[in-house]
């Protein structure tokens, strides 16, 4: 059985990188194959809807910036405080992701150097000077030889995507070299042999003359996007805690508010940032190459120009990632994405690479965050819009992330300098969060994927533009919130150079119908998320939900059907126990057998998931808790490492089972922990035969158990 599953699950894998962008649109709904049974308590009875038609309710209520008080410090753990109110909330995860203990086991720390250690020699020799038009160099320190460099590309050449770059070298002439085509970076060594890890890179903003000729704006307003990918909003507090630290410290001038509950719309950063950039659209993959900004007329950037806010689009990964879904040639003024091409060719680099990602002296989002503050800086005098991808942690270590930190906080501490007086609103998140390490079996794993960062500094000038600004954004921070909202969100911002809109206008309702005519978004400066806000009212797939509302079944006579997904469960646990794929062992863990369903939630949207409370007739204690999907989706099979397999199920049709995830409700912490954890096994998901007798058989063990 274990063989026949490896082999499929191998085979599906080796097939899902051939079907990977077929699989990666909207998850659309399968409806008409849901089981009756299970449809029939679709309807939440626990919920009465008209508990929150409440105009004294806390969503209801506003109160103006002068006499708001209630500010909340960003503490990693507040999500797990969100004040409960009545009537309910009705979106609280069951989990915000792992403990620091959980964590620390998946993702050891790790302190990365300065990128200038790992390099020959110290010194800086290159200038590339874009007002001047002239590229310098000095390798007089380090050897006689004059040194060679590359330049980039004319800045009109940029587009989105994989782009080979293969400009040949050039000798370092003794004496400034003119630049001819509006180059915007080169990379340059001192060395005469040395084609790769080149000692410097140098990338400058050059500022558009048509651009710095406007009119300048009497209060311009900046609106910054920082998405970093993969970053849960847990993983951000543990893995950049300097840069935590700094936001917690922040100046009066700023206010910062921590989104917890803020649940992807997808599996990918194109699922996850095709609402924030066009709102509700339908969008596929294009295998060639597309040419064309192929949403423009919803695109968020189209919006932007119109208000007049100068654009810019940079991105760290020269991938197609993007660009295959919205096309190469976005419509921005600035696009930065072939620098890093240079990097492929030069440092070997991958968006997904697993080591410190150094492009000469610094890290290689670094690049971006000079780039951002310097546009900033040259069109001060205009209202901008910014969007950056930052695929630092873009990888499956989950170590790289940590060159994010002194980078990141040094960056925001520079920018809200120097950004100081005007009004501003950065906004960091993560696109979706980490997609690796058992985020497919651990609802603490597979909620660190849901829950992505979301945070939203603001300078107070700008907040106090908006009415009770401050207590709509503490209150919306403690709500479910989606990228779907930031479509409507940006277009409110927008709308605040030239007006003063409220959250009962024309014009608010207009940029709400722009957004979606299915669902119901909110700008998160403008109007408070009701407490009835579900997953299924703003847009995101159940299967991506981190607060499924599932319903209990109180008759405890199920049907036969619910026993074959309960087997399937128990026949995972002992998968996972009984023959590990990290580890051999067969003799620590028991067998277990079905011996009762203690309870049982139903949900069934598009499709079917079970939850299950499961007792074992091996221990008298040990309850387990599992989630079960039946669809008749296309499921994509991930590493067994990572997740359950996929198995094929016949239920009024052909349909597909897979175990979301399975936990332990009561603590299972002792002896048998200690032996499983030596041994790479889930402690939660065994149960030890005689640990005695496990012992003397390995008296290795021995000097763990005291
Ligand atoms: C829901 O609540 C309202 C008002 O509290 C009550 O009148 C109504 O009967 C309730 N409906 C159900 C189905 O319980
Ligand atoms: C919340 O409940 C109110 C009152 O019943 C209803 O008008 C509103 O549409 C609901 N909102 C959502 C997001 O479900
Ligand atoms: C190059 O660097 C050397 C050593 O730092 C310095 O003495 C010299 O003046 C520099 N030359 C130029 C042209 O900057
Ligand atoms: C915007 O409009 C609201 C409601 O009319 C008002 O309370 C607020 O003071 C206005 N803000 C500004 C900056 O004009
Ligand atoms: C419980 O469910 C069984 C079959 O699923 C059904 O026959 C029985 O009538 C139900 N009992 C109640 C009290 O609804």
């Amino acid at each position: 059985m274990l063989t026949y599953k490896v082999i499929i699950g191998f085979f599906l894998i080796c097939l899902s990188g051939y079907f990977y962008y077929d699989f990666t649109s909207i998850r659309t709904p399968f409806s008409n194959k849901r089981n009756p049974w299970t449809h029939q308590y679709s309807s939440n009875k626990d919920v009465n809807i008209s508990d929150y038609d409440c105009p004294s309710c806390s969503w209801n209520l506003y109160t103006p910036n002068p006499s708001f008080t209630k500010f909340e410090s960003i503490y990693e753990f507040n999500d797990e405080a969100i004040p409960p109110e009545t009537p309910p909330i009705l979106c609280i995860p069951d989990s915000f992701g792992y403990t620091h203990e959980e964590a620390g086991r998946i993702f050891p720390k790790i302190d990365f150097p300065d990128c200038v250690e790992k390099l020959p020699h110290k010194y800086p020799f290159l200038d590339l000077d874009v007002e001047k038009n002239i590229l310098t160099m000095n390798c007089s320190k380090v050897s006689k030889y004059p040194g060679r460099y590359v330049l980039g590309m004319s800045q009109e050449d940029e587009e989105l995507g994989v782009k080979e770059y293969t400009i040949p070298f050039e000798e370092y002439p003794g004496k400034p070299v003119k630049l001819k085509n509006k180059e915007e970076w080169a990379y340059a060594t001192c060395y005469e042999d040395r084609d790769e890890y080149l000692e410097e890179a140098a990338y400058h903003h050059r500022p558009k003359p048509e651009i710095l000729e406007r009119p300048a704006q009497e209060s311009p307003i900046v609106f910054i996007s920082l998405t970093l990918d993969s970053v849960s909003r847990r993983n951000f507090y543990r893995k950049l805690p300097k840069t935590i630290e700094f936001l917690q410290s922040l100046e009066d001038d700023y206010k910062i508010f921590d989104f917890k509950i803020h649940n992807v719309m997808g599996e990918y950063s194109a699922n996850n940032l095709a609402p924030q950039f066009f709102g509700d659209i339908e969008y596929k993959t294009h295998k060639d190459k597309v040419y064309k900004d192929i949403f423009w007329e919803k695109s968020i950037w189209k919006y932007a120009k119109m208000a007049g806010f100068v654009t810019l689009f940079i991105e760290d990964g020269c991938t197609n990632d993007l660009a295959r879904y919205f096309g190469r040639s976005i419509k921005v003024d600035h696009i930065g994405t072939y620098f890093w091409c240079g990097a492929k060719r030069f440092n070997n680099y991958e968006n997904n690479m697993e080591s410190q990602r150094c492009i000469g002296r610094k890290n290689s989002h670094v690049y971006i965050y000079d780039y951002i503050s310097e546009f900033s800086k040259n069109y001060r005098q205009q209202s901008q819009w910014v969007f950056t991808h930052i695929n630092t942690a873009h990888e499956n270590s989950g170590k790289i992330i940590s060159t994010l930190d002194i980078d990141t906080r040094d960056f925001l501490k520079a920018y809200l300098t120097q950004q100081k007086g005007v009004k501003i609103v950065l906004f960091i998140n993560g696109d979706h969060g980490m997609r690796y390490g058992e985020w497919f079996k651990k609802i603490d794993g597979s909620h660190e994927h849901r829950l992505p960062l979301c945070m939203f500094i603001a300078s107070k000038s700008l907040l106090d533009m908006i009415p009770n600004s401050y207590d709509i954004l503490t209150h919306n921070s403690n709500r479910l919130t989606t990228k779907l909202d930031l479509y409507t969100t940006q277009l409110h911002i927008f709308s605040l150079l030239s007006q003063n809109i409220t959250k009962d206008s024309e014009e608010y309702k207009r940029y709400k119908q722009m957004t979606t005519e299915r669902f119901q978004p909110i700008s998160y400066f403008l109007e408070k998320a009701p407490n009835n806000r579900t997953c299924e009212s703003i847009g995101v797939p159940a299967f991506w939900c981190s607060c499924l509302k599932f319903t209990e079944i109180t008759n405890s006579t199920y049907p036969n059907f619910v026993r074959k997904l309960a087997d399937e469960v128990i026949y995972q646990i002992n998968e996972e126990t009984n023959s590990p794929r990290q580890a051999p062992y067969d003799h620590i863990c028991q067998k277990v057998t079905l011996k009762e369903i203690k309870k049982l939630w139903v949900l069934s949207i598009s499709e079917d998931f079970y939850k299950f409370h499961i007792m074992t007739h091996e221990s008298e204690k040990a309850l387990y808790e599992a989630v079960v999907l039946v669809t008749t989706a296309p499921l994509r099979a991930r590493s067994m490492l990572d997740a359950f397999t996929i198995n094929p199920y016949f239920e009024t049709g052909k349909k597909r089972i897979w175990i979301a995830y399975i936990r332990r409700v009561d603590s299972y912490a002792g002896i048998c922990e200690t032996i499983t954890k030596a041994r790479k096994i889930s402690s939660e998901l065994c149960i030890c035969k005689n640990t005695d007798e496990i012992v003397k058989n390995e008296p290795n063990l021995s000097p763990l158990i005291k």
